[in-house]
């Protein structure tokens, strides 16, 4: 039986900077970032916008109401969560109207989280062929204003439908996956930042692709060859073509420019958003497979997750009939292009806007943000959520 992704949305906020006019007021070269770390824009998520908010928004631009009475499985993928008890699952779950016999948790394991909860789903999917899972990754990568890691900020969410007989992927059993307690990039409770090394995590993220994708080839027998395109975890678009350019002399000049080539394309749409954390790896497959042109049927694409702390893993999958049909370039071709553009300084504001955490309350203007599904405040330290078409 085939099982795989069914349908996949993706939202971002309305906000973003420009990277060249980010790098001017930090007084470094605009091509630093362009070029060296390989951003043109940053989402910028108001107040009234949060993980939730972002996920919820993702899967209602694909859910319908066979969707809404056949997911039984809700599994949210984030490092961005809102509550430490309370899964943001649930949350999205009822802004969503999925029927109340499903399970809905949250996971962490850093950027990596949304690969266990795909292949989590996957086996649920394999027990129960008649179900559907919603897989949900969402976060805000926040490293602070003026630090190392700014200009890989972002936000963002992509949603999945797994399901058996899927129309736009089918997932490969085979799987190679590593983990290492190291500390590259962490965040501790009391932070609303993350902490990174950064030169150390870029070469981390280089060894456990090294170290999965030599595990993959011993188990499968796999080569280079065998995939039209290779997409990666993308804190920033940079970083993948790096690690790929490592394994690139174990192939023909033709295969590596088509790698290349197809990594360019993959890297599209996180050009413009920023690193989004858990669904960085999915936002680089949306692009490749709404961006590429002429992909067949039967196309085979590699995936490397990475999550640091670390986890990393490396599967495939496979392109079905027509996938085609079931992605939506057009919307979120426009979703991009008619984002609001922020100056730095406005940037900066938003960026330390706060939102109570005495229990005090507070409203937020949703009137300001065009996302169906906001945050409208905060009462009794209970975030009030809207969905406008409800
Ligand atoms: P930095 O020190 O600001 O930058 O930090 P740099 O000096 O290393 O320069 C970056 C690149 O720009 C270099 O290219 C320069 O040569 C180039 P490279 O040699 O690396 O190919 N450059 C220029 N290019 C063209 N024209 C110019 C120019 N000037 C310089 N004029 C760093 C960069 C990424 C380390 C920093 O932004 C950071 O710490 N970011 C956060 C950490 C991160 O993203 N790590 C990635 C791997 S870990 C990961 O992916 C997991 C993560 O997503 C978290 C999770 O799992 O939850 C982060």
């Amino acid at each position: 039986m085939k099982i795989g992704i069914d349908k996949i949305g993706f939202y971002t906020p309305h906000l973003y900077v420009d990277m060249n006019k980010l790098a001017v007021a930090r007084h470094v070269e605009p091509e630093k970032f362009t070029i060296g770390i390989g951003q043109s824009q940053m989402a910028v998520p108001p107040l009234t916008q949060d993980s939730v908010t972002l996920a919820a928004n993702a899967a209602l631009e694909i859910l319908d109401e066979e969707d809404r009475n056949q997911i039984d499985l809700v599994i949210f993928g984030t490092e961005s969560g809102i509550d430490h008890s309370k899964s943001a699952a649930v949350y999205v779950h009822h802004l969503l109207g999925i029927n109340p016999h499903a399970r809905s948790i949250e996971m962490k394991q850093a950027c990596y989280s949304t690969t266990a909860a795909m292949q989590l789903a996957k086996g649920h999917i394999a027990l129960h062929p008649e179900k559907k899972a919603l897989v949900l990754a969402s976060d805000i990568a926040r490293y602070g204003l003026n630090t190392g890691g700014e200009a890989t900020q972002g936000a963002g969410a992509v949603a999945i439908v797994i399901s058996a007989n899927p129309s736009i992927m089918e997932l490969e059993s085979e799987s190679a996956y590593f983990t290492n307690d190291i500390m590259d990039f962490w965040r501790p409770v009391y932070s609303d930042t993350a902490f990174v090394d950064g030169k150390f995590s870029n070469e981390q993220y280089i060894a456990f692709f090294n170290q999965v994708w030599g595990q993959y080839k011993e188990q499968t027998g796999a080569t280079l060859e065998d995939f039209e395109a290779i997409c990666f975890h993308l804190p920033y678009t940079k970083m993948g073509l790096k690690a790929l350019r490592t394994v690139l002399d174990e192939t023909s000049e033709a295969v590596q420019e088509r790698l290349l080539n197809h990594y360019q394309i993959s890297t599209t749409y996180n050009r413009n958003v920023g690193n989004i954390y858990t669904g960085s790896l999915y936002l680089s497959l949306l692009s490749f497979l709404e961006q590429a042109q002429n992909l067949q049927a039967g196309t085979k694409i590699g995936l490397y997750s990475y999550g640091s702390g670390a986890v990393g893993e490396f599967f495939a999958g496979v392109l079905q009939p027509n996938f085609e049909q079931h992605v939506q370039r057009d919307k979120h071709e426009k979703l991009l292009a008619n984002r609001k553009e922020l100056s730095i300084a406005e940037y900066e504001e938003v960026f330390q806007q706060t939102l109570p955490t005495d229990g005090s309350t507070v409203e937020l203007d949703i009137n300001q943000d065009p996302a169906i599904i906001c945050l409208a405040g905060v009462t009794e330290n209970k975030r009030q959520y809207v969905n406008k078409n409800n």
